[in-house]
């Protein structure tokens, strides 16, 4: 199976497809570049890459690579995205096998899943250059500022990759980091994100460091699979396989940090627990100042590796819709099936790109019996990243939650406020909402928009929907062009 091996070859696939452009006049990743991919993704535009950068001879950067997810599907070689969640779950469902051929089946599915296992090698491109010591410096890399009153540069797209310090699996997160010196990048993983779930373990076990690899630019769905909540403990190297189609290919570096060997630019150190520093402002995807009120850990460089001429992958936040709007929807999409496998009445799921993804989401049910729809908003509400969500909404299973219309519909027309609407007043919420009374800690607003059984409506029928009369529906049909309309 043909498989996008890194970014490169991503970029030469997006061009072949008319999806990317290239400026080869010299532009700045301060402000400018920001500037400029806002206008192309506000315009639903292609990738662009930037081969002259100011104060980076050596570089390129390429941003707005998740520019559509029709091209996202083809390069990683699925239809449709539910099929990479179905690779994990599809197997566990269905009937045991009975007979001795479904079983030989069976067990040919569940050893197939080796083809997802990470695969170590000695080998990387980033071995082309290495720089350490006094040279070792952020300085070296094209990050961009973003907005005008951010804290400074920010590598907005790193997977921050370090080994589970309780389970020993890999977490990989995108989690921006602020730029604050030579050697010196301030993590901000959120409180509800494995990163900072390592950060707490390991403290309690007294540890002070944490070897941590920056990783800039990969193949896409390796690069995507840092954005997406897989549950832990799954090694997030093994979920890129899966994302992937087939196994990474992963290097280890000095620091015992396994990294994927087709990155462009790895940026090696640790994670001082110890230093703990403001990080902010930060303009992020509510599109907002995002001003911390707490503190995060410091990255420390070590060591920097580099393909020769490297390309620089960073995103830019703002308000919706930008790139993260693609990157949003893959996860939406890839997560159904594990979503469909803990709550089987589950039909289908939106979150809207103009909600913001934790902000608001609609869910179509398969309903079959009072509080139905309740029940799955309150499981909803506790389930992953998905418990981030503020404003929920469950729908019938005939209500298309991709069409806002539909949606719109079925909350006026079936929901009763004092019966329909739960508000939760005090619980976990988005650490980045603006809207949050205290910080990561806000209230939920559930609606159940699906149609009443009697139970829910004072011992009545649900009344009858309207439709036509079949007959009328033939003659008209048959008299159609005779109307002249
Ligand atoms: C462009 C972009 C920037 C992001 N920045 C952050 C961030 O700074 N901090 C954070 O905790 N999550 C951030 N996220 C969301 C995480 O990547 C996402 O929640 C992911 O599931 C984290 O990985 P984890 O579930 O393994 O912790 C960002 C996502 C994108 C697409």
């Amino acid at each position: 199976m043909w498989v996008v091996e890194d970014l490169r070859e991503y970029i030469s696939f997006l061009e072949s497809r008319g999806m990317l452009k290239r400026v080869k006049v010299t532009v700045d990743p301060v402000l400018e570049i920001p500037e400029i991919l806002r206008r192309i993704m506000y315009s639903r535009g292609p990738a662009v890459l930037f081969e002259k950068l100011k104060g980076h001879p050596e570089f390129r950067l390429a941003g707005n690579i998740f520019c559509s997810i029709d091209v996202l599907k083809e390069a990683l070689n699925v239809n449709r995205l539910e099929e990479i969640g179905e690779r994990l779950f599809e197997p566990l469902k269905g009937p045991p096998p009975r007979t001795l051929t479904e079983k030989i089946r069976g067990l040919g599915e569940i050893l197939g899943f080796g083809r997802y296992m990470p695969k170590k090698t000695g080998k990387a491109g980033f071995q082309d250059n290495v720089i350490e010591g006094d040279k070792a410096s952020f300085r070296l890399i094209p990050a961009m500022k973003i907005w005008p009153k951010d804290g400074g540069r920010y590598l907005t797209y790193a997977l921050v990759t370090l080994r589970d310090p309780v389970k020993d699996v890999i977490n990989m997160g995108v989690y921006r980091v602020m730029i604050a010196g030579d050697k010196e990048g301030v993590v901000h993983w959120q409180i509800h994100k494995r990163g900072m779930q390592a950060h707490q373990d390991a403290s309690s076990m007294g540890e002070e460091t944490i070897p941590v690899a920056l990783v800039i630019g990969s193949d896409p769905g390796t690069l995507l699979t840092g954005a997406l909540p897989v549950p832990y403990p799954i090694d997030k190297h093994l979920f890129a396989g899966i994302v992937r189609g087939r196994g990474l290919p992963v290097f280890d570096l000095p620091n015992g940090v396994p990294v994927p060997a087709n990155a462009e630019i790895v940026l090696e150190g640790y994670v001082d627990l110890r230093d703990l520093r403001r990080e902010g402002p930060y303009g992020d995807h509510f599109g907002y100042y995002d001003k911390p009120d707490r503190l995060f850990p410091t990255f420390k460089l070590e060591r920097i590796w580099f393909r020769d001429n490297p390309i620089y992958y960073g995103s830019v936040t703002g308000k919706p819709p930008l790139e993260d709007v693609v990157i949003g929807k893959a996860a939406e999409r890839i997560f159904l099936p594990a979503i469909q496998t803990l709550l089987p009445e589950v039909i289908d799921i939106e979150l809207p790109p103009y909600g913001v993804f934790q902000g608001m989401g609609f869910v179509s049910i398969k309903k079959r019996y009072p509080g139905h729809g309740k029940k799955v908003l309150l499981a909803l509400m506790g389930l992953g990243q998905l418990s981030l969500t503020k404003i929920l909404i469950v729908v019938d299973h005939d209500i298309n939650v991709h069409n806002i219309g539909e949606v719109l519909w079925a909350i006026s027309s079936h929901v009763d406020p004092q019966r329909d609407v739960m508000i939760i007043p005090y619980s976990h919420a988005d650490e980045l909402d603006p809207s949050t009374p205290i910080p990561r800690y806000g209230s939920k607003l559930g609606i159940d928009a699906t149609r009443k059984l009697p139970e829910e409506y004072g011992g009545r029928e649900w009344p009858e929907e309207v439709s036509p009369d079949p007959d009328t529906i033939k003659l008209v049909d048959k008299r159609w062009s005779e109307y002249g309309l």
